[in-house]
């Protein structure tokens, strides 16, 4: 039986990741003519680690708990919760042949750590014994553009990593990230700042070359 394959979305705040995840599930559900793909995300709030993270983003913290700044702490919480991902979710999905597309991956710790303070290599470093994404597509858009687009959502309060300051910085990083694992790794930079529509046929396009298609 032949593996999945495992494409990766990535992108700041904002930059349209959770609304192309599923348009690219039912493209890929109706081209392939096989088992609806997987679509996940991290953090997970599966494990342990995802569901302190996604506590101390939205600032819900327990008695007694501090909020933590070190990039170390953070790092250590988003990795840890992707080696569960990887473990219990990715691999063993595309092992059976499903095709995976995870919402965030490896380039979130590296952009978003590293804009943090953490050092972009060491972190680039501690991914190496984890899965390659055969695709990671970069949905690039200014930070000004991405706020915009959050604030039409009125429900939403602000997360840790999401001021304005943040945003930009982070968005340098996954610029600079995707040159340097760019020798190594397929990661395709998509304008974000087009309509839904047009970015996911540019992510069609893309994924067409993946499978061989036209
Ligand atoms: P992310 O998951 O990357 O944080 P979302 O997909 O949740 O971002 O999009 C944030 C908001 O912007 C949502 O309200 C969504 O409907 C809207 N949105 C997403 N993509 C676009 C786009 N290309 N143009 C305009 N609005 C968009
Ligand atoms: P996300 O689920 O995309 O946020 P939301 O659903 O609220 O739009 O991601 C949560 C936040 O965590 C987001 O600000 C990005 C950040 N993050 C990191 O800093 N490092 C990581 O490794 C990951 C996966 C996410």
């Amino acid at each position: 039986m032949d593996e999945g394959k495992f494409i990766v979305l990535e992108g700041i705040d904002g930059s349209g990741t959770s609304t192309q995840g599923p348009l690219l599930v039912k493209y890929l559900f109706e081209k392939l003519k096989k088992n609806v793909p997987v679509l996940s995300r991290e953090p997970t709030e599966l494990s342990s680690y995802g569901r302190e993270l996604r506590r101390r983003l939205e600032g819900r913290l327990l008695p007694g708990e501090e909020v933590i700044h070190d990039p170390v702490y953070w790092v250590s919480l988003f990795f840890n919760d992707r080696k569960w991902h990887v473990d219990n979710v990715i691999t063993p999905s595309l092992k059976i042949g499903l095709q995976v597309i995870s919402d965030r991956y490896k380039l979130s710790t590296i952009a978003y750590q590293s804009a943090q303070g953490a050092s972009m290599d060491d972190l680039i470093k501690i991914h190496d014994r984890l899965p390659v994404p055969d695709l990671t597509l970069l949905l690039d858009v200014s930070a000004e553009i991405a706020l915009t687009r959050r604030g039409r959502d009125q429900h939403r309060t602000q997360e840790y990593f999401e001021s304005l300051e943040t945003q930009r910085k982070v968005r340098n990083q996954y610029l600079l990230a995707a040159q340097q694992l760019s020798s190594s790794e397929k990661i395709v930079i998509i304008d974000a700042s087009k309509s839904i529509e047009d970015i996911a046929k540019a992510i069609q396009q893309e994924v067409n070359k993946l499978y061989g298609y036209k």
